[in-house]
């Protein structure tokens, strides 16, 4: 941690889109948000939607809503009693007591009093036995492939078994390692001239570290360099793809004409820990890897690559100088083998990651299941950029409690059959009081109903005109052709295991209501929406597998002082500022956690908790910030400690390896490295 003296005010952002360096935008996302988004469909808008569905399916009943509707705008202040700091009830049950963080531009882990902070991995850091020392300006691919990645963004743990008679808790951490920032890795970074051994470091740094991590004496967390399960996998570790489409045609190349083998992951963003632990990765921002999707004449082949947003000519990173699988005038179809979720399983190291077909290929952020009544499994999934969609996936077999190796055998084949949908909402105000600025509507919330619609189930397509293949492979196509809702870029979907509800956060999209877009919605209400919203969905009777939900919106993002903002009800005079809700997570008492990426308040990122029942609903506290540049990811909340990955610290216009503006987190003069932060009551 920073001595306080230490720290030091870095300059603002300036107007990026929203509040993202430009660096951040050119390598993670291949400046998406400088490209018009590619959902160019004619879905129908929303008001189109409702009258169809009420004329045809007469599903919609008017008021039967999840919320309790309010008389007008600005509705359902917290009683005083429920102010904070109340002598005698701290948090009033919910247990989150601390004193919220003010928002600032330090260049520090800001967390509050009574906290305190170690770092527990950072990019170099050695994974296997053996790793050479970080040492930044001699950095090779064999030191790479066995240290902690580059950019780390989902963080998740699974207990180690077997712990009886053991006085320490042990748990696999796993993190994903999104993208590399060459710029910020090599001094004298030469964008037009990458060299071969730079290129294979940026391999060896994407991908996913496991490491064994260990409670010490006195309860804090230490990573262990285990021989047996700590492991890299990267962008040349095999993956096997299993699901139904698996071997299609589609996915076959040159080097593996069966299709059922892949080398490597990458762009792994947000990502869960499943009920029989292993962990889920999504594949987000392939396309910025792949070159040349002009050379591609068919044109069917164009517009599939066009819907993904496959660039024109030389990608940023010019793999494709060193390896054609990049380069898709020699291999089209290596495009179509990432975009998937990827299942790894920390407690088998020699297992070959899969890649899971049948949970569709889009620019995933991430996957969480849930046990569903019945057995079954319900994945709820994202696919963040804007205007595109969310999904789900409710599996055909069901879940075998315990730890048994046939029960986990059993349960790791869950994901290889059941039917994928796709949302499609309708509002229940009228039209006309969705103005687009974010103003209440006169029932007092932003709500209504909704719909999941199945795309495939295995291998048979339920939409017209694609075969199952198509379905799974160009998923974002289907789900164009069913009216899928637009969302405002869909981050992380998680489910409550408490109240068996779903939240997703809709970081933002600063393209709604531009012309020729769709304009504001109930579920999207706010035009050029800069700070985002958390939607909260219930599916009927709680029961997970369910294809008819109610919802509403939870948060309304951005300053509390401003008219477009909501949370849940709560008098915003007592809440701290969130802009761009990016991942979800829970507490042991069910109370929901948001980081954020790129706060358009012109603050740094932070991670934030805010209760989901009782007088406290929608009391939002900032528990931690992140360094200037920084995003705050992958959160784990447990008891007595909290994981928060802070990536790309230091990532703001100007910086670079020889010019960096962040000195987090080894101070001095040393250069940024995105690191995992444990933080405990002190
Ligand atoms: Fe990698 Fe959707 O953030
Ligand atoms: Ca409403
Ligand atoms: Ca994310």
């Amino acid at each position: 941690m920073f001595p306080a003296d230490e720290r030091k005010l870095l300059p603002l952002f300036t107007g990026h889109t929203p509040r993202r360096a430009a660096a951040t935008c050119r390598y993670r996302c291949g400046n998406a948000c400088a490209h018009e988004a590619p959902n160019t469909s004619d879905n129908p808008y929303f008001g189109d939607v409702v009258r169809e569905i009420v004329s045809r399916r007469n599903v919609l009943k008017a008021g039967a809503v999840l919320a309790v509707a309010g008389a007008g705008v600005g509705v359902v202040a917290a009683p005083v009693a429920a102010a904070p700091g109340n002598p005698g009830e701290p948090g009033h049950g919910t247990g989150l007591d601390f004193d919220p963080v003010a928002p600032n531009t330090l260049d520090a882990v800001v967390v509050p009093d009574g906290y305190e902070q170690d770092i527990l991995i950072r990019w170099g850091d050695p994974v296997l036995p053996g790793a050479p020392e970080w040492d930044f300006a001699n950095q090779t691919a064999a030191a790479q492939a066995k240290q902690f990645g580059f950019n780390n963004d989902y963080c998740g743990l699974v207990p180690l078994p077997g712990q009886h008679g053991r006085h320490r808790e042990r748990y696999l951490m796993v993190s994903n390692h999104e993208y590399t920032s060459e710029n910020y890795m090599f001094h004298g970074w030469d964008p037009d001239n990458p060299t071969r051994e730079q290129t294979e470091i940026a391999w060896q740094a994407h991908g996913l570290s496991v490491v064994v991590v260990e409670r010490d004496r006195r309860g804090k967390l230490e990573v262990k360099l285990d021989r047996h399960y700590n492991r890299r996998i990267t962008l040349t570790t095999p993956f096997t793809v299993r699901g139904p489409a698996a071997g299609s045609p589609l996915l076959r190349t040159n080097a593996d004409p069966a299709g059922r083998t892949v080398f490597g992951t990458k762009n792994n963003c947000a990502g869960g820990v499943t009920p029989w632990g292993t962990i889920l990765s999504g594949e987000e921002n392939i396309n910025q890897y792949f070159a040349n999707a002009d050379a591609v004449t068919d044109p069917v082949a164009r517009a599939r690559l066009a819907r993904y947003g496959f660039p024109a000519g030389a990608t940023e990173r010019k793999w494709e100088r060193f390896d054609d699988r990049y380069d898709l005038a020699k291999e089209p179809n290596e495009a179509n083998r990432f975009g998937w979720i990827v299942e790894i399983d920390p407690l088998s190291p020699h297992e070959n990651p899969v890649k899971h077909t049948a949970l569709g290929r889009f620019k995933h952020e991430g996957a969480n299941v849930i046990i569903a009544h019945d057995g079954r499994v319900v994945a709820y999934m994202g696919d963040d950029e804007r205007f595109e969609y969310l999904y789900k996936f409710v599996s055909d077999g069901k879940y075998k409690p315990g730890n048994s190796r046939h029960a986990r055998e059993h349960n790791k084949k869950l994901l290889d059959s059941g039917t994928l949908y796709v949302a499609r909402f309708t509002g229940d105000s009228p039209a006309a009081e969705i103005d687009g600025s974010g103003r209440l509507p006169s029932d007092g919330e932003f709500d209504g109903r909704g719909e999941w619609i199945p795309l495939a189930h295995n291998d048979k397509s339920l939409v017209d005109g694609f075969t199952a293949e198509e379905v799974y492979v160009f998923a974002r196509a289907a789900a164009d052709v069913v009216g899928a809702t637009k969302m405002d870029r869909p981050e992380d979907v998680e489910p409550s295991l408490k109240n068996r509800r779903m939240y997703a956060a809709l970081t933002n999209n600063s393209e709604r209501g531009n012309p020729g877009k769709e304009g504001a919605t109930e579920i999207n209400p706010r035009v050029r929406n800069r700070h985002g919203h958390v939607l909260e969905l219930e599916e009927r009777r709680s029961d997970n597998t369910a294809t008819t939900f109610s919802w509403q919106l939870f948060l309304v993002c951005g300053d509390p002082a401003a008219d477009d903002t909501y949370f849940g009800g709560y008098d915003k005079s007592q809440v701290s500022p969130i802009s761009c809700p990016d991942n979800v997570a829970f507490d042991s008492k069910g109370n929901l956690w948001i980081s954020t990426d790129g706060n358009a308040l012109d603050f740094n990122d932070g991670l934030f908790a805010v209760p989901l029942e009782g007088r406290e609903r929608g009391h939002v506290k900032q528990f931690l910030t992140v360094p200037a540049g920084a995003e705050t990811c992958g959160p784990i909340i447990e008891d007595d400690f909290v994981l928060v990955s802070v990536q790309h610290p230091g990532e703001l216009d100007g910086a670079s390896a020889d010019n960096p503006l962040s000195h987090w987190p080894d101070g001095g003069d040393s250069q940024p490295r995105p690191s995992v932060v444990a933080v405990y009551r002190s």
